[in-house]
């Protein structure tokens, strides 16, 4: 099938690079010139393993090919995704201008049947309006063509976006036709998940509140890991022993300094403005919100309380993204500890394989160093702030002869907390007696 991605972030990237493998012909769209010309020389504006490579062979057997001319490839896609951001508004709620430029265009361009896919995240019942502002573009044309509107949101993993596109756990597609059903089928044929025809609303639904459920688990073992280290037992062992009942699980019980990213913080401030704006009120979600924002602080206090002051010391930050294996800061609980470790007059040293260069826009003063034990050199505590490879397998033996004061404060909990203590260590995770 001739598919047209619109958007080029990184859901849509990634989007056409999993259509383009399972054998469709792709063009990826963006209005933005510098992005497309950037992509079109197979280098991404954002960092996701295994894209890269993906994109030189896609483009060169023609099945990817990146445009900013919707008009110029409209008429041979049957199938036309919609991929652009719905960044917040202040009042928590999701920007959907980009979402109805797009549609307006493709109201002002098409000339036959189409299926419109939604795959950006859109608050519930965004679909129906953006049919309408299509109908009014083509009434303004006098056209009646007809055409299906579809949400398939996308369940997409920063760091395992790729993977996460090719091997859904299930595709969701909220659709009113047969024909447009069978489209997709076709669509996804070559995908072996599990697919969910439903309504167009309950897709919508779906999608956010998959990700609500998540951090409601996240900020769940968060708020128990405060109580654990209070009462002496160790949130680790308790979500393991939670996961091992099948209706609980154990993933997302991963204690630690809170979730960030493009994607939680910002859906669950739009499911929350937009129930609202229904005279309903959230109150599981304020208090998963409200967890979160706080984790931070509670994290910096075990920090100061343990050294006593913040002024003057010497900070290793180890770890910027807001989780491994990619460069996106966005909501990372490092940029709050940063702010409040600089109020406190702090020096920081600070460590990322991929998110220094966004960070060194917003902290330019502080030390960034290329590698992980360089930003240990003297350092009075050392703080892990995101599990990155690079940072767990640091020869914390080595280390220890480098650094001023053995301090590590482990917001994630990778390092094997009596490990660390057997070197010298004082060891603090999250939600566990501190050695
Ligand atoms: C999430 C959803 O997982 C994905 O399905 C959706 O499409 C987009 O939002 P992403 O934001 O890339 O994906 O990251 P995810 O792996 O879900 O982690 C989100 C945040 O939660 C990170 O900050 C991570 O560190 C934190 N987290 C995750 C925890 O603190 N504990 C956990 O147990 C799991």
């Amino acid at each position: 099938m001739n598919i047209a991605v619109i958007g080029t972030g990184y859901v849509g990237t990634t989007t056409s690079v999993a259509l383009a493998l399972s054998g469709h012909t792709v063009f990826a769209i963006d209005h933005d010139e510098e992005k497309i010309e950037q992509l079109k020389t197979a280098s991404l504006p954002f960092y996701e393993e295994d894209i890269e490579e993906l994109l030189k062979k896609l483009t060169v057997t023609g099945k990817l090919s990146f445009t900013t001319r919707l008009d110029e490839c409209i008429d041979q896609c049957s199938i036309l995704f919609i991929t652009v951001g719905t960044p917040s508004l202040l009042g928590g709620q999701a920007d959907l201008s980009y979402v109805e430029e797009v549609a307006r265009a493709i109201g002002n361009l098409m000339n036959e049947y189409k299926v419109i896919v939604m795959k950006s995240t859109v608050p519930v019942g965004t679909s129906a309006k953006i049919k309408n502002i299509i109908i009014n573009e083509l009434t303004k044309r006098n056209l009646k063509i007809p055409f299906d509107l579809i949400s398939n949101p996308e369940f997409l993993r920063e760091g395992k976006a790729l993977y996460d596109a090719l091997h859904p756990e299930r595709i969701v597609i909220g659709c009113e036709t047969r024909k447009a059903q069978k489209m997709m089928k076709q669509l996804y044929n070559n995908v072996s998940s599990e697919i969910l025809f439903t309504t167009p609303i309950n897709a919508e639904m779906i999608k956010y509140a998959s990700n609500a459920f998540l951090a409601t688990k996240i900020s769940f073992i968060n708020e128990l890991a405060r109580f654990c280290e209070r009462i002496g037992a160790n949130v680790g062992e308790v979500a393991k022993g939670m996961g091992m009942d099948s209706r609980i699980g154990t993933q997302f019980l991963q204690a630690g300094i809170g979730y960030g990213g493009s994607c939680f913080p910002k859906d669950i401030s739009a499911l929350m403005a937009l129930a609202s704006e229904n005279n309903i009120t959230l109150n599981i979600l304020q208090a998963v919100t409200h967890v979160n924002q706080t984790q931070t602080d509670w994290f910096l206090e075990k920090i100061k309380k343990a050294l006593g002051t913040l002024s003057g010391k010497r900070i290793a930050i180890l770890g910027l993204t807001f989780k491994p294996n990619t460069d996106d800061i966005r909501e990372a609980p490092s940029l709050k500890m940063i702010d409040y470790l600089l109020q406190n007059n702090a020096f920081i040293t600070a460590y990322d394989p991929q998110g220094t260069e966004h960070v060194k826009k917003i902290y330019p003063s502080i030390i960034y160093t290329s590698n992980p034990m360089e930003a240990l050199n003297e350092a009075d505590a050392v703080l892990i702030l995101t599990e990155w490879k690079e940072i767990i397998e640091i020869d914390w033996k080595t280390a220890i002869s480098i650094i001023s004061s053995p301090f590590v404060f482990d917001g994630r909990n990778v390092l094997n907390a009596s490990d660390m203590k057997k070197l010298g260590y004082h060891y603090a995770g999250v939600g566990m007696p501190d050695f």
